[in-house]
C-alpha cells in the first residue's frame, strides 16, 4: 500500500563524530546531491567515544547507507568496519565508510586524496621535491600520509606535542620515503616549503609553540581545519610572513566528492560548492 511512497523514501547518509556541530558536510552533500539529481539526506551524529561502536552500527541496522567520520573516531572507525580499501588499510583510519547490501561495511580514506587535489589542483603546488612539515601525528595526519608520500617529496617531517606517535607514524611510512618522526621543540630551520597542520589545537583556539625558522618568506602554510576567519595557525604563520595561508575548506569539499562518488557512484563537480562556502565566508 506504501509502495510508491517508499519508491521515493531519500537514502540516509550522515557525519559522526563528537564535537559535530560545527561541520558543513550537510551543506556539501547537499549541493552534491542537488546537483547530481540523488534522492539523499545527509544529516549529523554527535555520537561520544564510550557509545561511538554501538550507535554506529545501530544507524546502520537502521538503514543508514553510508556515514562520513571525523574527530575523534578515525582510528576506532577503521576497527569496527569487515574491510578496508587499501588507502584505509596503510592509514588505520576511516573518514568514509558504505554500507553494502551483502551486509559488508567497507571503510575507506579519502582525506589523503582530498587534500592533494586541494594543494595540487587548486592552489597550483607541486609536491615534488618538498620539504613538507605535518604538525599532529593523529588520525587527520594519518590519512594523508600515504598520499603525500607518493608525490616523492625531499622529506616529511612529522612533528607531535607526544612525540612517541610521531615517532611511531614515522616508522610506519618509512617505506615510501625520508621521514621523520619528532617534537615541536626538535624542529629546526630552513624553512619549510610547505607546513600542514593537523592537529585539533585549532578547535580549542590554541597553536603549539613552534621553534622560530621553520617559516621563512616562501613558506606555504596549510590548516586542514576550516572555519571563519584566521585560525590560531594561519595567524601565526601570517605573523612570520609566511608566502601564502589557506584553510582546509578545499581539502573538506574534496574529500566530500570522494565519499560521495564511494557512496553514490559519481564525483560531483566541486567548484560551485567552494565558489559558495567562499561567498557565505564573506558574508561574515
Ligand atoms: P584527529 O583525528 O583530528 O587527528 P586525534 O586523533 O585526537 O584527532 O589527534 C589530534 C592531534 O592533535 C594529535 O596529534 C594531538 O597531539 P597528541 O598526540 O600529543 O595528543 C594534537 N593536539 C591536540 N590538541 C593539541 C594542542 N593543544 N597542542 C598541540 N597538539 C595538539
Amino acid at each position: 500500500m506504501n509502495l510508491p511512497h517508499e519508491a521515493g523514501t531519500p537514502d540516509q547518509y550522515g557525519v559522526v563524530g563528537h564535537p559535530v556541530a560545527h561541520s558543513w558536510s550537510p551543506f556539501i552533500h547537499g549541493m552534491f546531491a542537488k546537483a547530481t539529481a540523488q534522492n539523499l539526506v545527509y544529516r549529523m551524529f554527535d555520537i561520544p567515544p564510550d557509545d561511538f561502536r554501538r550507535e554506529t552500527l545501530r544507524l546502520f541496522a537502521s538503514g543508514v547507507r553510508g556515514l562520513n567520520i571525523t574527530l575523534p573516531h578515525k582510528q576506532a572507525a577503521a576497527e569496527l568496519v569487515n574491510e578496508l580499501t587499501p588507502r584505509a588499510a596503510r592509514a588505520q583510519a576511516v573518514n568514509t565508510i558504505a554500507f553494502f547490501e551483502d551486509t559488508t561495511l567497507l571503510g575507506d580514506n579519502t582525506d589523503g586524496v582530498g587534500l592533494t587535489y586541494d594543494l595540487e589542483r587548486n592552489l597550483h603546488i607541486d609536491l615534488a621535491d618538498k620539504r613538507v612539515l605535518m604538525l599532529g601525528a593523529g588520525g587527520a595526519a594519518r590519512g594523508v600520509l600515504g598520499p603525500l608520500l607518493e608525490r616523492e617529496l625531499r622529506e616529511l617531517t612529522v612533528a607531535n606535542r607526544t612525540p612517541f606517535k610521531a615517532r611511531k607514524l614515522a616508522a610506519e611510512y618509512a617505506d615510501m620515503g625520508q621521514i621523520v618522526g619528532c617534537t615541536f621543540a626538535e624542529l629546526q630551520g630552513p624553512p619549510y616549503d610547505l607546513i600542514i597542520n593537523a592537529t585539533s589545537a585549532s578547535l580549542q583556539g590554541e597553536m603549539p609553540e613552534m621553534p622560530p625558522g621553520v617559516v621563512g618568506e616562501e613558506t606555504i602554510c596549510y590548516d586542514m581545519a576550516y572555519g571563519r576567519g584566521h585560525t590560531p595557525f594561519t595567524l601565526w604563520a601570517q605573523q612570520l610572513h609566511a608566502r601564502r595561508t589557506s584553510k582546509g575548506w578545499g581539502m573538506l569539499v574534496e574529500q566530500a566528492a570522494e565519499s560521495f562518488l564511494l557512496w553514490r557512484g559519481i564525483r560531483p563537480s566541486t567548484q560551485p560548492v567552494l565558489a559558495a562556502l567562499a561567498a557565505l565566508a564573506q558574508q561574515t
